[in-house]
C-alpha cells in the first residue's frame, strides 16, 4: 500500500491540518514524556489540559463544547482494528506517524469492513491532524525506532470505561467498547475477543507500506 502526505488531496476526505493555533507547548510538554515500548493511551492529562491553548481550543474548535486533551504513544506496526468517535478527534504529532483510515460509509451491512479499503498517510512531527467524526482510524505506527508520540483532543469523557449495566441493542452498539468509541477489530488484531472481530482483509503492518 502507498503511503500518502498528509497533506495530499487524498486527505481531504478522512480530515484535514488544523492552523491558528499554538501547540508549542502541547509538544513541547509530550517530547519531555519517554515513549514506553508497548502503546500506552491516557485520555486526559491535566499538565496539558492546564495549557491556555486547552481552553482555547475548547473555546473556538469545539464550539465551547467540553474536550480532553491526552496523548498515546508507543510502538506500534499494525492495523489491528478500526475505531471511530461521535465528533472529530486532532492528534498533535511529537513525533512522525503513519496513520491508517478508512470511511465509515465504507461500512457494510452487520458493521463488516474490507481491509483493502484502508489508505494510508505521513504526518509530520509538529502537525495538528484533524480526524473526522466518518473516519475510521486506530493507534498511530511508528515510523521511528524510538516509537510515536502525539497528543490527542476528543469530546470530553471519550474512551472512559461506559458506565455500568449498557445493554446494546443495535450491531452498532455491540461495537460500543468505551465512551463515544466504536471499535471493529480484526481477528488478527490481539484485542479483547469480546470485541466484535468484523474486520476482513490484510491486517496490515509497516513492512507492507510503501513509505
Ligand atoms: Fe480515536
Amino acid at each position: 500500500m502507498k503511503v500518502y502526505d498528509v497533506r495530499d488531496s487524498r486527505f481531504t476526505v478522512y480530515g484535514r491540518i488544523i492552523e491558528g493555533y499554538d501547540f508549542s507547548g502541547v509538544i513541547a510538554l509530550m517530547k519531555k514524556k519517554p515513549i514506553p515500548g508497548p502503546v500506552e493511551y491516557v485520555a486526559s492529562a491535566p499538565e496539558l489540559e492546564a495549557l491556555p491553548v486547552f481552553k482555547e481550543f475548547e473555546n473556538r474548535f469545539y464550539g465551547q463544547l467540553g474536550a480532553e486533551l491526552g496523548y498515546c504513544m508507543g510502538h506500534n506496526d499494525s492495523l489491528n482494528g478500526l475505531e471511530y468517535h461521535r465528533g472529530s478527534e486532532i492528534n498533535i504529532a511529537a513525533t512522525d506517524y503513519i496513520v491508517m483510515v478508512g470511511k465509515l460509509q465504507d461500512l457494510e451491512p452487520g458493521m463488516r469492513y474490507d481491509t483493502r479499503k484502508v489508505e494510508a498517510f505521513y504526518v509530520k512531527e509538529g502537525m495538528a491532524v484533524e480526524f473526522y467524526a466518518t473516519t475510521l482510524h486506530y493507534c498511530a505506527c511508528h515510523v521511528q525506532e524510538g516509537g510515536y508520540a502525539h497528543a490527542t483532543f476528543l469530546p470530553k469523557e471519550t474512551n472512559l470505561p461506559l458506565d455500568p449495566g449498557f445493554v446494546p441493542v443495535t450491531e452498532e452498539d455491540r461495537l460500543l467498547t468505551a465512551k463515544n468509541k466504536w471499535l471493529i477489530a480484526h481477528p488478527e488484531g490481539g484485542e479483547d475477543p469480546e470485541v466484535p472481530a468484523l474486520l476482513y482483509g490484510p491486517n496490515w503492518t509497516v513492512a507492507d507500506l510503501e513509505i
